[in-house]
């Protein structure tokens, strides 16, 4: 599988998997700790989970018992906890929710009411005291990352989690190419547009490869410079078919079809966030 290389030399693999709405419904808790299982078995080893998504903490938790090692676990502090103080907490719950004793990356979910320079501030005293390997943002656009790279502790920032799909390329205007100059890879959160990217020419690029659109759409982001993929599935048809896409080369031919129905932006626009 492809790897990216965070800012520290240390290589993570391209595709993970997300854990947004997992840990809404106790009935699906089993479920959805296998296919985070599943997931880990067949080589997603990145799981993003946050604080915000009801208990996905405590299903991550569960799936990774026994199998730390196995796993590279990130998760976020929301903006209404990100001062100094309520980001160290915040991870604390984190991490005893997670049942570890570091996280391999926190994120700040979104900018928020705190200056920046506090919870990064924060993120620098975590990673002191052996609670986190890797600090990062998330939703930042290219303004406010300039602002937190100029802030001290900024150059550690190891990632920008964004929207991006091919319904949503947005960030292709100018804050990719920005993360891409700073060394700093994105990663790319509703890869599938939340199951919302449907497109006759997806169907007929995926039926020349004996494929699914969705691996379509997954293989495309995969073969972007510095996008690590996240992924939310649990159905084991779905786990299977996502590590399958990584293994997908997208042709020319391919490439230029898709640019035409979901063409790369022609000016800039808001970050967007849905
Ligand atoms: N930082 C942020 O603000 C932010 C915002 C949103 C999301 N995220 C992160 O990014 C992760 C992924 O994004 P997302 O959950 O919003 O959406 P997504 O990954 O684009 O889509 C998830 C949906 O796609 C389905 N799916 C998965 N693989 C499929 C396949 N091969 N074929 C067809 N359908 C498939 C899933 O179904 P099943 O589950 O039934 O398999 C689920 O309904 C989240 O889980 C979360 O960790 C971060």
């Amino acid at each position: 599988m492809k790897t990216i290389t965070l800012n520290s030399g240390e290589q993570v693999l391209a595709l993970g998997q997300g854990t947004w709405h997992m840990g809404e419904n106790p009935s699906e808790f089993s479920r959805e700790v296998a296919a985070l299982r599943t997931g880990l078995d067949l080589g997603m080893t990145l799981i993003d989970t946050a604080e915000l998504y009801a208990d996905a903490e405590l299903v991550v938790a569960e799936a990774i018992k026994g199998r730390r090692d196995d796993a590279f676990v990130v998760s976020k502090v929301l903006p209404s906890n990100a001062s100094y103080q309520g980001t160290i907490k915040a991870c604390e719950r984190s991490l005893k929710r997670l049942q570890i004793d570091c996280l391999d990356m926190y994120l700040l979910h979104w900018a928020g009411m705190t200056p920046i320079a506090e919870t990064l501030e924060a993120f620098q005293t975590l990673v002191q005291q052996g609670k986190i390997r890797y600090y990062g943002v998330s939703n930042l656009d290219t303004d406010e990352m300039q602002e937190a790279w100029a802030a001290p502790g900024g150059k550690g920032i190891a990632t920008n989690q964004l929207l991006y799909n091919l319904n949503k390329r947005g960030i292709e205007w100018d804050l990719l190419p920005w993360c891409r100059a700073h060394t700093m890879p994105v990663m790319a959160y509703s890869p599938l547009d939340e199951g919302r990217l449907q497109h006759p020419v997806l169907d007929s690029i995926a039926q020349r490869h004996q494929a699914s659109a969705a691996q379509v759409a997954l293989a495309w982001l995969l073969q972007q410079e510095g996008v690590i993929v996240i992924p939310k599935a649990v159905s084991p048809e779905h786990l299977k078919q996502n590590v399958q896409a990584a293994q997908l080369r997208l042709t020319a031919e391919d490439l230029r079809e898709l640019q035409q129905v979901f063409p790369a932006p022609s000016q800039p626009s808001r970050l967007q966030v849905y």
